[in-house]
């Protein structure tokens, strides 16, 4: 089995992303500092797949922390990078907490590719990195503009970073893969996101559905858009996950054109928040509390997905529905709150 090291491997689409790609043959082994990641989320995956994970505790701003994982793990043949902080209100907040987590632990981890001769590397960029674009929807070949925030501007240089490493390196497999929104969790609810205070859209949902949060709000309905509210691409997080197990293939089988690639990784649908929320009482049967309140900092108007190169290149397709999104996300809530109250009796 080829094995593979995941980076932010006990997060959110990091932990989706093992249970793929382990179900797919590969060997896998995870490194987390845990800062944002949690050992619920390995406990989880575990589960799900019936046997142990191996995870490092290290943190990958650190060289020779780093570098001790491929010393110990000479058969390393791939890495999937998700390690980064993605926070766009904390990253305004923190500018330099971001460029040093997000860039430093990046170049250390190019930095063993080199060493140690890894040839293939997945990168975790994001939608962010287009900005308010306006050609819509939005392929790869559109430029990229000033991003957002600083959080997008560590993807827009973490990319620019792998293509420049790929130039230096002929046998250096890059694929970025840029994510829009993704969203739900894995159908068996015993891994999904772990947030507390939540700034995202639908955690936000379900906390407010299950009462954790009194009401929500709506940043804006005053927008140029179907119904005044914002548009984005939501993605299934196993849809993400699988992504990455089929970019590895990619280059693994040599069915690249070149050694640095882009794909866009969304559905190719565009959704208001208005029918998002909409989506969710459907589906749950709950009715959401929520008020239109003011628009958001930051917030682009619309933004969604031209999927096509993905689809064709990867041999990749979108396999969740926008209702399995919100089921899933809905029942992952659940079962946080029993579990939740399994450890308030013990
Ligand atoms: C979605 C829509 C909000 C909360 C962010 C990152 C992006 C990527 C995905 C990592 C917006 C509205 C939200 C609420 C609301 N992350 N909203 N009430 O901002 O599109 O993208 O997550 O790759 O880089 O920027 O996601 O879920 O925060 O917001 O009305 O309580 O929901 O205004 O229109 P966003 P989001």
């Amino acid at each position: 089995m080829k094995k593979i090291l995941v980076t932010g491997g006990c997060g959110y689409i990091g932990g989706h992303t093992i249970v793929d790609l382990v179900e797919n043959g590969f060997e896998v082994i995870s490194v987390d500092d845990l800062s944002r990641g949690s050992l619920r989320m390995h406990a989880g995956i575990e589960k799900i797949l019936g046997k142990p994970v191996k995870n490092y505790k290290v943190n990958l701003c650190d060289a020779d922390d780093t570098e001790a994982i491929f010393i110990e793990n000479p058969d390393i043949v791939g890495i999937v990078h998700f390690a980064a902080y993605k926070s766009v209100p904390e990253s305004v907040a923190a500018p330099l907490r971001y460029y040093r987590n997000n860039i430093d632990s990046l170049v250390n981890l190019l930095q063993c590719a080199e060493t140690y001769k890894i040839e293939h590397f997945v990168f975790s960029s994001s939608c962010s990195v287009y900005g308010n674009t306006t050609k819509l929807p939005v392929d790869e070949t559109a430029p990229l503009s000033e991003p957002e925030s600083p959080y997008a501007r560590t993807k827009q240089i973490g990319e620019a970073i792998c293509a420049d490493f790929a130039r230096q390196h002929p046998n250096f497999n890059v694929t970025l893969l840029r994510y829009f929104n993704p969203v739900g969790a894995h159908p068996s609810a015993i891994i999904g996101e772990l947030q507390e205070k939540p700034e995202n859209l639908v955690p936000v949902i379900t906390q407010t559905a299950i009462g954790k949060r009194q009401e929500m709000q709506v940043f804006g309905n005053d927008y140029p858009t179907r119904d005044g509210s914002c548009v984005r691409d939501y993605i299934h997080v196993m849809d993400i996950a699988n992504a990455h197990t089929k970019a590895l293939l990619y280059t693994l089988d040599g069915n690249n054109t070149s050694n640095c690639e882009v794909f866009n990784l969304g559905s190719g649908d565009g959704v208001t928040v208005l029918e998002l929320i909409h989506a969710f009482e459907k589906v749950s049967g709950e009715k959401l509390n929520y008020v239109i309140g003011p628009r958001r900092a930051g917030d682009v108007v619309q933004v969604y997905a031209n999927n096509a190169k993905a689809r064709a290149l990867l041999d990749w397709d979108i396999k969740y529905t926008l209702d399995q999104m919100m089921d899933t996300a809905w029942r992952w809530e659940q079962n946080m709150k029993r579990e939740a109250a399994k450890v308030s009796m013990n």
